[in-house]
């Protein structure tokens, strides 16, 4: 299944392909193939007068790259290169896969995915060739290897996108199945007994006797052993992610200095993003209006989610320190369930989004509204004729202007002030914990995501930067760290954040955390007690209520609801206890502590409060004990820095006057900032 490559990654670092004094370079999806190749002098003209300085091909163009089996043709997309070129536009280019030739899927039918349903998916769309058949990925290798050797010492190809948004499958071909049973025997050393421990199959009689007798689990079937559904997802998660390290070693065989990334959706819990070790960094698509979106007042819907872009930012980001947003929308989309026009202002609003979170590049999608095909009624940068430019194309051309005006004023990209360095905060995430929770809720009203951004929402109104960063990460470069419902844990984990705590980190762990061990099984130990030691804590008991009567917290005389996880919690002798329990069988007991613990400190917050108004307190408490000075930004207005430059944006539905410290030199905007306004000043 794997081929024999033989390549070890280079790991160059990003400074090789961006440089500080570009900020951030901004290009636009452009499809030869669905257009008269009389236009495209035409188009890439137009492009570069609006001011992009890259363009995007060759995504879906397979049927046009290898027409029949073995036979190629580069040329078309030689002359588009070219004439991108000639209009001084470096190329991006894709690879292809996700839209296999209709060749392909006939002579090969094996390759087509299967649903857990037994649908096997058809010809006619795309995204419908299982990742886990090595038949396909043996195609593609030999279509990317081909385009790679063609393209990869080319200077005017800066880049390369794999596939399009490329997800986990949960694809259920018969190749995948042995697959998973190969991936079990290696994981558990060939030993049956081994697996049946970590599965708990003695109960139910689910025991197996050879690895031959395991399938893929059926999600959606009623109690499906979740011990295996954890497995699976981990296995799903890792198919994916061989297929884009091996298409990013093929390409680097030949890549004279570009780079390799993918666009993926941002679904964070989805387990895969950050897992193919071998792309340069990670880059996200990302749609804010498409119908209910959860804006800021009547015309949020028109506006967007104010942190989508931010948590997204603050994701990618620390996984390979940069990142670039592949896709991000000109105008209306055609998928949502309702397509509004964005206000006047969103679109930009977002480029600046993007910009704010340290990115390197942008790419909006696409140059043209298609005339046929499923995207018909997709907003691009132009319009259906081709030239009008639609009022999202506008505001592209206006971020454009005025990042090149920045440019004559940049600093290097880490330069920001000592008091928001100061207020750094990781947040310790594991897509395995949500995956854990999901299948064993214990409160349907339960959101593991949910929960996350309760804290993250505290944050971004601090003004302080965060990363969202994985177990592999040094924690002690955070003041701050939280992990929020942590399930999933072992004693090494436990140690780590108890040296990191003992060394003057302040950890934050919430509800939930490290009940479980890796294989989603109870300790054979106090619930919940692995943590005693480092928390000061032990857990009494915990509760679940419905949400037509939630339950009620107490800290310094403010009350707050919840009702879908608190852990009435016993102290330790050194523990204070912050918030109590405000009714019930259990009024008066300890829902949230805090202790000091060698040099640092560490917060227990056994509840989840109904709108994160007590996580919010219990932060801005924690940040006062710990002297770190915080803002305190309304939901709907965030500010971040980047290359000595301040920028402050406005989500909400009302202006907002932002007090500009002394000597700030405003370069865009003033600091009234009306809704979908950003304000850039110089530190
Ligand atoms: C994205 C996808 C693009 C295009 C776009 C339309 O999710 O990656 O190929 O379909 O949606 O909004």
């Amino acid at each position: 299944m794997v081929l024999p490559i033989g390549l070890q990654a280079q790991q160059p670092s990003s400074k090789q392909w961006f440089k500080d004094k570009d900020l951030t370079l901004t290009g636009v999806y452009y499809y030869p193939e669905h257009w008269d190749e009389s236009q495209w002098n035409r188009d890439f003209k137009k492009m570069h007068e609006l001011g992009f300085e890259f363009t995007h091909f060759a995504e879906f163009a397979w049927a046009q790259l290898e027409p029949s089996e073995g036979k190629y043709d580069f040329a078309w997309l030689d002359r588009a290169v070219a004439l991108a070129a000639k209009h001084d536009l470096k190329v991006v280019l894709c690879t292809s896969t996700a839209t296999p030739p209709v060749w392909l899927s006939r002579k090969y039918p094996e390759i087509l995915l299967r649903q857990e349903d037994g649908t096997v998916l058809d010809h006619g769309a795309r995204q419908h060739a299982s990742f886990a058949s090595p038949l396909y990925r043996e195609l593609s290798y030999k279509m990317i290897e081909r385009l790679a050797e063609h393209y990869g010492n080319d200077a005017r190809v800066i880049g390369w996108q794999l596939d399009n948004e490329p997800a986990v499958q949960f694809d259920y071909n018969p190749k995948a199945e042995m697959a998973f049973r190969d991936f079990l025997r290696n994981k558990y050393d060939n030993s049956i007994k081994a697996l049946n421990d970590a599965w708990g199959t003695s109960f139910w009689s689910e025991v197996y006797t050879t690895f031959d007798e395991i399938t893929l689990p059926k999600t959606r079937q009623m109690f499906m052993n979740h011990h295996q559904i954890l497995d699976y997802r981990r296995f799903a998660a890792g198919v994916t992610n061989d297929f884009l390290n091996e298409q990013s070693l093929l390409i680097k065989k030949y890549a004279k200095n570009q780079w390799v990334t993918t666009n993926y959706i941002p679904n964070y819990d989805e387990g895969h993003i950050g897992g193919s070790k071998e792309l340069d960094f990670v880059s996200y698509t990302r749609y804010m209006v498409y119908g209910d979106n959860e804006g800021i007042g009547r015309r949020g819907y028109r506006v967007g989610n104010p942190l989508r872009i931010a948590f997204a930012n603050d994701f990618f980001r620390p996984i390979q320190g940069t990142y670039g947003v592949m896709e991000l929308q000109p105008g209306q989309v055609n998928w949502g369930s309702i397509n509004p026009q964005p206000l006047p202002g969103a679109v930009r609003l977002w480029l600046w989004s993007v910009f704010a979170g340290g990115s390197d590049f942008v790419c909006t999608y696409r140059y043209r509204q298609p005339l046929y095909g499923t995207e018909q009624y997709h907003y691009g940068i132009v319009g259906t004729d081709g030239v009008t430019v639609t009022p999202g194309g506008r505001e592209y051309q206006e971020f454009i202007s005025e990042v090149k005006m920045l440019r004559k004023e940049f600093s290097p990209r880490d330069k920001k002030p000592k008091d928001y360095v100061d207020r750094t905060t990781a947040i310790l995430f594991n897509h395995e914990n949500a995956w854990s929770i999901d299948r064993q809720k214990q409160n349907a009203t339960w959101s593991t995501m949910g929960h996350i951004e309760k804290y993250y929402r505290t944050l971004k109104s601090f003004g302080a930067p965060v990363d969202f960063i994985t177990e592999e990460k040094d924690f002690s470069q955070y003041p701050v760290l939280i992990a929020p419902a942590y399930q999933l844990a072992d004693k090494d984990l436990v140690e780590r954040w108890t040296n990191y705590v003992q060394n003057g980190g302040n950890l934050v762990l919430t509800c939930r955390t490290a009940q479980k061990d890796r294989f989603g099984r109870l300790f054979a130990a106090p619930f919940g007690s692995l943590i005693n030691n480092l928390t000061g804590n032990s857990m009494d008991f915990y509760d679940l209520l419905l949400p037509k009567d939630p339950g009620v917290v107490e800290m310094a005389g403010k009350k707050y609801t919840w009702n879908t996880w608190g852990e009435i919690l016993i102290p330790g002798k050194d523990s204070q206890v912050w918030a109590t329990y405000a009714q019930e069988f259990y009024d008066g007991k300890p829902a949230v502590t805090f202790r000091k613990l060698g040099k640092g400190t560490i917060t227990y917050i056994g509840v989840d409060s109904t709108d994160g108004s007590l996580e919010a307190d219990i932060l801005k408490k924690l940040y006062t004990t710990l002297n770190i000075p915080v803002m305190d930004l309304p939901y709907g207005v965030t500010m971040e820095y980047r290359n000595g430059f301040a920028i402050v944006l406005n989500y909400s539905d009302e202006p907002y006057e932002f007090t500009l410290p002394t000597g700030a030199k405003v370069l865009i905007g003033s600091a009234v900032i009306p809704t979908a306004g950003v304000l850039v000043y110089k530190i």
